[in-house]
């Protein structure tokens, strides 16, 4: 298969900034947008034993509103934060022969690569990613590196955190809106999947041309976020403006996904978001996928169509297909299952 060059290559190399990475219409005037708190959830105040009626009141106005929080407390201390962050640097600090190891294959989307291509008309994405499957049944080893030594152990600890917080917060998210506590796990699944990805952003030259992260909104059911300590670069647009996320560095960042805001009938919303780059600074983050299982139907939750709300999107297997499809044609894929 023909190994596309990563960004790091490219700047290493000293390349030219290639065509493919241009947005043409682009003039860098979202650089410098204003820095937005968004709402910082306590999740010891949402797990089971001692929900406050405070803390899911704020995490209802946070999905319905931004999309997105801060949670702190979530039990990963900072250092161990940092030490996932360290073995993130670590390894696309590697020679790229040793990356090499762990490439994506031509039919796969697991592996080491850069941004997928997906159509010619596509802008790439100025970063290098490594994807790995977190769900047990589903794990393939080979593309979990052992070299920096600790990753496997570190990201085997972080999935297990991920799995906790996935119950906590899809079940306070139901009693956030007086739903039964399980009806957004039911939907989710028992099979459902999580995938994680790596994502380095290399110096770039010219962050006014170049997006590390073109606009989207996610595919998934919810996505934690481990942003880098240091450098910012992602945003998030609301009312059609867009806004910094601030780091909070022991916090993650959650954000809702299509998939739950067609469950919960679009009170909650899935935000468009992308990641500006940067020329003097390189950048990593970490991003955990939750997705529903394939063969679940996915769609709004009974108790929350009627008719002051009325039903928005239709039922729906293997929504990231649907996803995948309509992202690679430029359209926002929720609307291919809009009602
Ligand atoms: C993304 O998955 O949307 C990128 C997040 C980030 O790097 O901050
Ligand atoms: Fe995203």
């Amino acid at each position: 298969p023909m190994v596309q060059k990563s960004v790091q290559e490219l700047v290493l190399n000293g390349d030219e900034l290639p065509e493919k990475y241009i947005h043409k219409d682009r003039e860098g005037g979202d650089l410098d947008v204003p820095l937005v708190e968004i709402p910082v959830v306590n999740l010891g105040l949402l797990s089971s034993l001692s929900t406050s009626k405070e803390e899911l009141q704020k995490l209802r106005s946070a999905l319905s509103t931004w999309g997105c929080f801060q949670v702190i407390n979530h039990g990963m201390t900072p250092s161990f934060l940092d030490e996932v962050r360290d073995v993130t640097k670590q390894f696309f600090a590697l020679p790229m022969e040793e990356k090499r190891k762990y490439s994506r294959e031509a039919d796969g989307i697991e592996g080491y690569g850069n941004d997928m291509i997906l159509s010619e008309k596509q802008i790439l994405d100025w970063t290098d990613r490594l994807y790995i499957t977190l769900n047990p049944e589903q794990r393939r080893l080979k593309f979990w590196p052992e070299n920096p030594k600790a990753f496997r152990d570190i990201l085997n600890d972080y999935t297990i955190k991920m799995n906790m917080m996935t119950e906590v917060i899809l079940t306070a998210m139901a009693r956030s809106l007086d739903l039964e506590d399980n009806c957004f796990l039911d939907q989710y699944g028992k099979e459902a999947t999580m995938t994680a990805r790596f994502n380095y952003y290399p110096k770039c030259p010219r962050p006014d041309l170049v997006l590390g992260v073109k606009e989207h909104a996610d595919a998934s059911a919810i996505t934690f976020l481990l942003q880098d300590k240091e450098v910012e670069g992602l945003q998030f647009q609301k009312d059609n403006q867009w806004f910094k996320v601030p780091i909070i560095p022991e916090a993650l960042l959650i954000n809702v996904g299509d998939q739950a805001e067609m469950m919960s009938n679009g009170i909650f919303k899935s935000p468009v978001h992308k990641v500006v780059t940067n020329s003097e600074r390189e950048r990593i983050s970490l991003a955990v996928f939750c997705l529903p299982g394939l063969n679940e139907e996915i769609g709004p939750i009974d108790r929350l169509v009627d008719e002051s709300r009325p039903r928005l999107y239709k039922k729906v297997k293997n929504y990231v297909s649907i996803y995948f499809e309509y992202y690679q044609q430029g359209k926002r894929p929720i609307e291919a299952v809009k009602i």
